[in-house]
């Protein structure tokens, strides 16, 4: 596996690949890699000749007082693992690459649909970071496809919508989140989890399950659905942000007779922010 830390050396690699017809898959990630970020190279090599994983952890979609100068940084590892699951390319790039102007200077893309509801209500001026890091990330690669993971589910619609609105050529693929046997969603943050957090911590996936099987048993009253899910996560020993029922189109606020919904829930548990969602596609009756 080669690895680049410059713009200019990703492109020689990459436009040496395109013009040899190959299909080029671009995986970003901000490293720490697990068996979710694995996944998701895992599905590029199946969808492409050529994989391009990025590792850069975005100081622009953390806010004050957020995990970016702790955030862990374990390159050498990521490194061995992504030759492991035959990953073509790493481009590891310096803050300096990526903003060269600055980040204040930085042009910035926003997704107003997206951006300020759930995560977006807590974290204000994060997903301009994402999309904004995103766009730059796809412009740089020119990959023809570009994995995301539903782990974070408003992230990859942000991410859509970015790449349709400004004409990106460019496919965006979901890949269904991982998960460790206990159900939790793989996360680089759930390093952060005490041992007893960590025991805890499988319940926010069990709550979301209990949730859809009662949207699947036909409960349609989502507001009566929503505080009780709060309420069992408050009584598991979390700090819920939201719990909320969305239409998994546009995370709108679902009619009763939605067919397609995500439950999407932010908990703190101690120090530790653990997100999760559960799609649900309802029968028709
Ligand atoms: P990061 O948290 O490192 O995640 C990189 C990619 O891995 C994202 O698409 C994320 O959704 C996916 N992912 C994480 N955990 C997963 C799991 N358990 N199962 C499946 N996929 C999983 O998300 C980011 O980085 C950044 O915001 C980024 C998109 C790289 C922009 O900076």
């Amino acid at each position: 596996m080669k690895v680049v830390e410059t713009v200019k050396g990703l492109r020689q690699q990459v436009t040496g690949w395109r013009n040899a017809g190959e299909l080029v898959a671009l995986v970003p990630t901000m490293g720490n890699l697990h068996l979710g970020h694995l996944e998701l190279v895992t599905q590029a090599r199946q969808q492409a000749d050529r994989v391009v994983v990025t590792i850069f952890i975005n100081p622009m979609q953390f806010g004050e007082g957020e995990d970016f100068s702790s955030y862990p940084r374990t390159l050498e590892q990521d490194c061995a693992q992504l030759v492991k699951v035959g990953a073509d390319l790493l481009f590891n790039p310096s803050v300096d690459e990526v903003y060269p102007h600055g980040q204040e200077q930085q042009t910035v893309v926003t997704v107003p649909l997206f951006s300020a509801i759930l995560c977006g209500a807590t974290r204000p001026d994060h997903f301009a970071g994402v999309a904004t890091v995103v766009c730059k990330l796809l412009n740089m690669v020119q990959a023809d496809l570009a994995l995301f993971g539903e782990k974070d589910f408003q992230q990859l619609l942000v991410i859509r919508r970015m790449a349709e609105d400004l004409c990106i050529p460019i496919e965006i693929v979901g890949v269904p989140t991982v998960r460790e046997e206990n159900g939790l969603a793989m996360s680089s943050r759930n390093g952060y989890l005490t041992p007893k957090e960590r025991g805890r911590a499988p319940l926010l996936y069990r709550i979301l399950n209990e949730t859809a099987a009662a949207i699947e048993a036909d409960v349609s009253d989502f507001t009566a659905l929503e505080q009780e899910g709060e309420r069992r996560l408050t009584e598991s020993g979390f700090i819920p942000d939201y719990y909320s029922i969305r239409r998994a189109a546009d995370l709108s606020e679902p009619d009763r007779d939605e067919q397609y919904l995500v439950i999407l829930a932010a908990a703190r548990l101690g120090h530790t922010r653990l997100i999760d969602n559960l799609q649900v596609m309802r029968r028709i009756r």
